[in-house]
């Protein structure tokens, strides 16, 4: 499938097939005045199959969450037309108020105002643990506030 090339922006590749979507409500693109496109399924050497989002405008985005969700993820900024930057992403060693602990012995269930902190535990696993309670969530866009 051929989707137009973007003049200024961001083109988020190598998504896991399947969190595209998410990750374009996360980004609340559904709502914006400039050219989007979501493209599913795409074949890839790589991959066998993945998402892509083109955003056709310069935008910020917090690339520890979307690290967090889909630490696979490249970005590439393009500027005229050129990709003149590839962000590799990963997994952030800590996340705050991404996900929420669901314990209901935590302190943050019995007590509002406190942030929700996790710490990378396990890379390899995409384990955190929950700053208070150490409770393990595998990282992902699922439980994202
Ligand atoms: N792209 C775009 N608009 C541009 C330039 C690039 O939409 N003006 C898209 C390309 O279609 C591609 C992605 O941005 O999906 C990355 O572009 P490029 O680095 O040229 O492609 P590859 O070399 O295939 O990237 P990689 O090796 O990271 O897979
Ligand atoms: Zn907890």
């Amino acid at each position: 499938m051929n989707v137009q090339k973007i003049k200024n922006g961001l083109v988020i590749d190598h998504i896991r097939a399947g969190t595209g979507l998410r990750i374009f409500n996360w980004l609340k693109l559904d709502k914006v005045p400039f050219s989007v496109a979501l493209i599913m399924n795409v074949s890839s050497k790589h991959m066998g199959k993945k998402d892509i989002i083109k955003i056709d405008n310069e935008i910020d985005i917090d690339y520890s969450v979307l690290g967090f969700i889909d630490p696979n993820i490249t970005v590439n900024v393009v500027e005229d037309e050129y990709v003149i930057r590839k962000i590799s992403l990963s997994l952030p060693d800590r996340v705050e108020n991404v996900i929420r602990c669901l314990n209901p012995r935590c302190i943050t269930s019995s007590e509002t105002g406190i942030p929700h902190v996790f710490r990378l535990v396990d890379r390899k696993r995409a384990e955190y643990a929950c700053l208070y309670c150490d409770e393990l969530y595998r990282a992902g866009i699922g439980e994202v506030l």
